[in-house]
């Protein structure tokens, strides 16, 4: 478990205070992918960097697993450090060792016996999908393979938490796609929790449980992912949602619906069945005016435009709600007339 809680800092540039965080407060719960997100300079680094220990905080704590990262020094911090595997931001391997060699730094500078090193480093390069790649050098990988090498280095240590910076940038969608497939894979096999900063929101998509929105050094949103996409609020939320078209939602009791309404849907069960079932169950009729389904991580979500004919459409949409659907309509005066 990470706990962030009240972290600011400064940073003077050309005799001005630049402020990088500003009384930041985070939980990341073991086992779980956090994605912090922002755009650049709001502060994500900064906040890698302080967790990571690379950098001082001016003030507030950084916990890992309940123990203070600030308060340690010598041997104390030296162990804690150990605790935390970081991916730098950018291509941070060495060009003169080959893959298997850069895993194994590490646990060169661990002390660690050669003959446990070298089983220890078969482990990780299996574990990112790289074995045949152990004597390759840096020169002679993709991009996407290098991050990964990075990945395997920073597990090295077995760190109960990874720190990844912008592990995607410059890489195309399908390379990217292998990098973070490691980084679930450290959460799922080897239990470790993950906060990975990024400004590439394919990466919460795919791994993030949790979200966090960094804006001038502030956090401005804080969340499950599935929790986020169903508030009404949240602009992280519509972000991963599929577009719908505003303008449309308005009840025109002349018009083609009697109801329109958008709906949003998250899990398999939802998604499959609530509006067929709804539509059956009340006798009224259902179309899909817009939206579309995304997947977030394992779970399939959906953000639907509908239009409802028949009587009981108020029935049915209230049908729905009851059964954890996001609706979200236009307000209706008295006159049943959208205001
Ligand atoms: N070492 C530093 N010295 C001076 N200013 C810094 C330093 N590191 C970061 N900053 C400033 O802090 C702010 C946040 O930077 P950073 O954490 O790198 O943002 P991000 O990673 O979100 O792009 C920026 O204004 C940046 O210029
Ligand atoms: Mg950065």
């Amino acid at each position: 478990m990470i706990t962030v809680e009240n972290l600011s800092k400064s940073f003077t540039q050309n005799n001005t205070r630049v402020t990088a965080l500003d009384d930041v407060s985070l939980e990341v719960p073991d086992g779980t992918v956090c994605g912090v997100v922002g755009t650049s300079g709001a502060g994500k680094s900064t906040l890698a960097r302080c967790i990571s220990l690379l950098e001082k905080p001016d003030s507030g704590a950084i916990r890992v697993d309940g123990t203070d990262l600030a308060a340690l020094d010598g041997s104390r911090l030296r162990a804690a450090r150990r605790q935390i595997g970081v991916v730098p931001q950018g291509d941070s391997l060495l060009r003169q060792r080959t893959a298997a060699g850069n895993v194994a730094l590490p646990l060169e500078s661990a002390k660690v016996p050669a003959a446990q090193r070298r089983s220890r480093v078969a482990e990780l390069l299996d574990l990112v999908g790289l074995s045949d790649k152990a004597s390759v050098y840096p020169d002679h990988l993709s991009g996407g393979q290098r991050q990964r090498v990075a990945v395997a280095r920073a597990l090295a240590a077995k760190p109960s938490v990874l720190l990844a910076d912008e592990p995607t940038s410059a890489l195309d969608p399908s390379t990217t796609d292998s990098v973070l497939t490691v980084l679930d894979r450290a959460r799922s096999e080897l239990g470790v929790t993950v906060l990975v900063v990024t400004h590439d929101m394919a990466v919460v998509r795919r791994i993030a449980d949790d979200v966090a929105v960094l804006e001038e050094g502030s956090v401005v949103e804080h969340g499950k992912v599935l929790d986020l996409v169903s508030e009404p609020g949240s602009r992280i939320g519509s972000t991963l949602l599929p577009e719908t078209d505003q303008a449309e939602l308005v009840r025109s009791p002349g018009g083609e619906h009697d109801v329109t309404a958008e709906v949003v849907l998250v899990g398999f069960a939802a998604v499959g069945a609530l509006l067929p079932e709804a539509s059956n169950r009340f006798g009224v009729e259902l179309s899909i005016l817009g939206g579309g389904l995304t997947r977030l991580g394992d779970t399939p979500v959906a953000k639907f435009r509908i239009g409802l004919s028949g009587e009981r459409s108020e029935s049915a949409l209230k049908w729905m709600i009851e059964r954890d659907a996001h609706v979200r309509r236009a307000p209706v005066s008295v006159d049943g007339v959208a205001a």
